[in-house]
């Protein structure tokens, strides 16, 4: 599985240090930066993310900042990304097994290391439960083209 991987300043550290427990997982990361504690605006590294999860460049992506809202707020701006921000591994698991979240956004202020490490694991083992929750999650998409024709023309 790839999965891509940014920041803001606030988030830089956990980020490091997650890249490098994905890679001992062998999973195959895209580390978008930044990699520097200096401050940068977290709409433009949410985007990175969420275009390669939207285009396909990878399968998952991860976001952290201070809160982990700025990040989900952009990630969801960009087609076919089903971003969320979670806080503890229950509501990482139903994001995957409900929602079939692509991408996780997640707060360097609230988390301790070894939190973030169990949300992340938990997140990533998860499989999309499908079913009924399919029928939903295919609306979603559904209501994102509708209001892109609406907006945009077809
Ligand atoms: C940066 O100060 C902060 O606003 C950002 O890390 C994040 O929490 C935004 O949602």
């Amino acid at each position: 599985m790839k999965i891509g991987i940014a920041s803001d300043h606030r988030g830089v550290a956990l980020k490091s240090r997650l890249a490098q427990l994905l890679q001992s997982m062998d999973f195959e990361v895209h580390d978008l930066g930044p990699f520097e504690a200096q401050s940068v605006d977290y709409p433009d590294y949410a985007a990175r993310v969420a275009r390669e999860v939207s285009t396909g460049a990878v399968d998952r992506g991860i976001l952290i900042c201070g809160t982990g809202l700025g990040m989900c707020i952009t990630a969801n701006k960009f087609a076919g990304v089903r971003a969320v921000t979670c806080q503890d591994s229950v509501t990482a698991q139903y994001s995957r097994a409900h929602n079939d979240a692509n991408v996780i956004c997640l707060s360097a202020d609230q988390l301790s290391d070894q939190l973030a490490d169990q949300v992340v694991r938990m997140w990533l083992k998860t499989e999309f439960d499908g079913g009924r929750h399919a029928r939903r999650v295919q609306r979603i998409g559904e209501l994102e083209r509708e209001e892109a024709e609406r907006i945009h023309g077809s």
